[in-house]
């Protein structure tokens, strides 16, 4: 079996969905369900005794043990996190805390208990540890795409402590033999990505006929991929990685953030036409994030080249797909959009002009 760990959220979800569709394989989900944590995203493995969800924290390093020796997962694959950036300059606390004490106290268990397995199971065990492409900075117009050797530049809160983390597992794998795996990601999209985030929050907007808040002049440029195909990436490099080795993985689908509402806009008119006009209408330039990345851009070379893994959903047909969820998943929006919700939407938009 193996162990995954914040697999209530977004990716975390679509991954264990698409894994246990994929292989008969047990999976064990340990998730604290902070405000990003939803178990009804895995309401469909109702029933279905593969699939075990326990509420806790990475950093609860008791429990840890005891699922670690209790179910010996031959596999650690770890999502949970503290994710979304304006979050992490509102509050940078709860990121530190979760992002590198988490994956410390997650690496120091494993680590115990790893030691003490027997050769075959040593060998055979994996800790994927999955990341962003956010550590390396922001990219100038004409810069090359990211790659694995590119140096790391985080420059949020959020980024730093992903940073921390990915450098942690580094040198867990470094000193001590742990065998890991690291993935560097570019911007997810897909269903159950929790409506704070760019392109679920706009849908969320548009179809309240609320202001759609444009940070800045609305052309920074995020390399979008399709959640879909981020989880075949990670189940291809829990098979297939090499030990030791970090895996940059994108769409080669870099956008502005303008040409992205206005995508969403258009497919919106065409799915929920709206009796006041077109959904552009509500586009409403606001302040712009402090310190916010101009450019993300990944050069995926190296997992197409190792792994054989391309993306299989484009821009348009991911984004397609995505809100045709939306749509027909209100009652989920509405679930995750409580009170909670409208405090952060107030806390985050009220200062910079839109709501
Ligand atoms: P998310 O915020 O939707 O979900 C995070 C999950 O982790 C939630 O279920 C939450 O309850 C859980 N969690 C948080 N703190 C925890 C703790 N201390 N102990 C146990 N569980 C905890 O995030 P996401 O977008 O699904 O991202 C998952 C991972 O992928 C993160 O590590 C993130 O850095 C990385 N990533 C995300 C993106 C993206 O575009 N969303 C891109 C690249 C990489
Ligand atoms: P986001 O989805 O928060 O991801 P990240 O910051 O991790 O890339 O934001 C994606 C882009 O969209 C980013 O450039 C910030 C911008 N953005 C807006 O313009 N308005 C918004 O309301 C949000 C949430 C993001």
């Amino acid at each position: 079996m193996i162990l995954v760990t914040g697999g209530a959220g977004f990716i975390g979800a679509n991954f264990i969905l698409d894994f246990l569709a994929a292989t008969d394989e047990p999976v064990l989900n340990l998730d604290k369900l902070t405000y990003a944590g939803n178990p009804h995203n895995l309401d469909a493995l109702q029933g279905d005794s593969r699939y075990t969800l326990v509420r806790g924290d990475i950093n609860d390093r008791s429990l840890v043990r005891q699922l670690l020796s209790g179910r010996r997962p031959r596999a650690v694959v770890h999502f949970a996190a503290e994710s979304h950036v304006d979050r992490s300059i509102h509050g940078p606390g709860e990121f530190v805390q979760t992002n590198m004490v988490g994956t410390f106290s997650l690496l120091e268990e494993t680590r115990a208990w790893w030691s003490a397995l027997p050769a075959g199971e040593k060998d055979a065990f994996r800790f994927l540890h999955v990341s962003t492409d956010e550590v390396y900075g922001s990219l100038g117009p004409n810069d090359p795409a990211f790659s694995e050797t590119t140096p790391y530049a985080p420059n949020s809160p959020y980024s730093a402590s992903k940073a921390g983390s990915d450098h942690l597992v580094r040198a867990y794998h470094h000193t001590y033999g742990l065998p890991t795996v690291t993935t560097n990601c570019s911007n997810n999209y897909g269903p159950y990505q929790f409506p704070e985030k760019l392109i679920p929050l706009m849908i969320h907007n548009a179809l309240a006929g609320k202001p759609l808040p444009v940070y800045g002049d609305g052309s920074n440029v995020r390399d979008w991929l399709y959640v879909g195909d981020h989880c075949a990436a990670i189940r291809e490099v829990l098979a297939r990685g090499r030990i030791g080795e970090t895996y940059n993985i994108g769409g080669g689908a870099e956008m502005k953030n303008i040409d992205v509402v206005h995508t969403l806009c258009a497919l919106l008119d065409a799915a929920r036409p709206r009796a006041e006009g077109g959904y552009a209408s509500l586009v409403t330039f606001v302040t712009d994030r402090p310190g916010h990345d101009r450019r993300y851009a990944i050069d995926a070379s190296k997992i197409r080249a190792e792994i054989g893994w391309v993306p299989r959903e484009s821009f348009g047909s991911g984004l397609a797909k995505t809100v045709r969820w939306y749509l027909d998943h209100a009652d989920w929006v509405e679930d995750v959009a409580s009170g909670a919700y409208r405090t952060w939407v107030e806390q985050n938009y009220a200062a910079r002009g839109a709501a």
